[in-house]
């Protein structure tokens, strides 16, 4: 797992670290699931073969230095009680903090995984995140955890949209004043995020129109969450946006509106804040 080191300027009394990690994809399934079930599973950890020996690293890691550890998604690649299991315990030994990607609603059938399983409604989505949040034990779709002064808000954007209520809860952590590091699967469009800008939020559409039909559908946002992007971007209090989703390290420090650090698959970021 590389580790790559950053520093956040925040202006916080005493400097403090903590680790990053986004986008593991346990791929994992046991005897629970159903033939079909575990072929699948077998075919998707071909993509992820990083994963167990990521884990490892990651909760040795947070055993060693003690530093607080956020994941901003896609910790499974679709719900299985195996992979449940492991990301729980993972949880438990590293007390961990989350945010939802779009792999914690990939809910499927018991005798079947498909690319069309995917929920399509609103209600379907979070009624799949809900599960994952009680078999994790921790809210995937907003909390925040203050740490030396700094909000650590993780907020769900990770079907290409943020909602009313996520969005007057944001509200409320910034009206006590204190600067907000922000925790999205998904991160905000930035021209600095290159050609993975097709998987940003409030992206314009040219960077997706020649997409499947599907995904334009997904990715075009409503207009609160471009109303809330906007917002984001002009918060003199949310210091910087942590997000995965494109697999690839990206760094937008002092380049655009808002600072944005994403993070790729196998990687652990540890940030010092001072
Ligand atoms: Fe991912």
């Amino acid at each position: 797992m590389e580790i790559i080191r950053n520093t956040l300027k925040l202006g916080v009394e005493k400097p403090f670290v903590f680790l990053q990690i986004s986008d593991i994809h346990l791929s994992e399934s046991d005897e629970n699931d159903s033939e079909r079930r575990r072929e699948f599973a077998a075919d998707r950890k071909r993509y992820f073969a990083f994963a167990p020996e990521a884990l490892e690293f990651a909760r040795d890691y947070v055993k060693k230095t003690g530093y607080p550890l956020f994941n901003t998604g896609d910790m499974l690649d679709f719900i299985t009680p195996e992979n449940l299991r492991i990301a729980r315990e993972f949880a438990d030994d590293t007390g961990m903090i989350m945010a939802a990607g779009n792999h914690e609603y990939w809910r499927c059938p018991n005798d079947r995984f498909s690319y069309d399983d995917v929920p399509e409604t609103y209600a379907a989505k979070n009624a799949s995140l809900a599960e994952v949040a009680d078999a994790l034990g921790t809210d995937i779709r907003f909390s925040c955890r203050e740490i030396g002064g700094v909000n650590f808000v993780c907020m769900d954007d990770s079907d290409y949209h943020i909602d009313a209520e996520l969005f007057e809860k944001l509200k409320k952590v910034e009206a006590e004043g204190k600067p907000i590091l922000l925790f999205m699967h998904i991160p905000l469009y930035s021209a600095h995020i290159g050609s993975e800008a097709k998987f940003s939020l409030n992206a314009p559409a040219q960077y997706f129109e020649n997409c499947h039909p599907v995904d334009v559908f997904e990715r075009t946002p409503d207009e609160l969450t471009c109303q809330i992007c906007d917002h984001i971007r002009n918060s003199p209090l949310i210091k910087c946006v942590l997000s995965g989703h494109t697999h690839v390290n990206t760094e937008i420090l002092g380049l655009d509106a808002q600072d944005q650090l994403i993070t790729g698959c196998n990687t652990i970021r540890e940030i010092t804040v001072i």
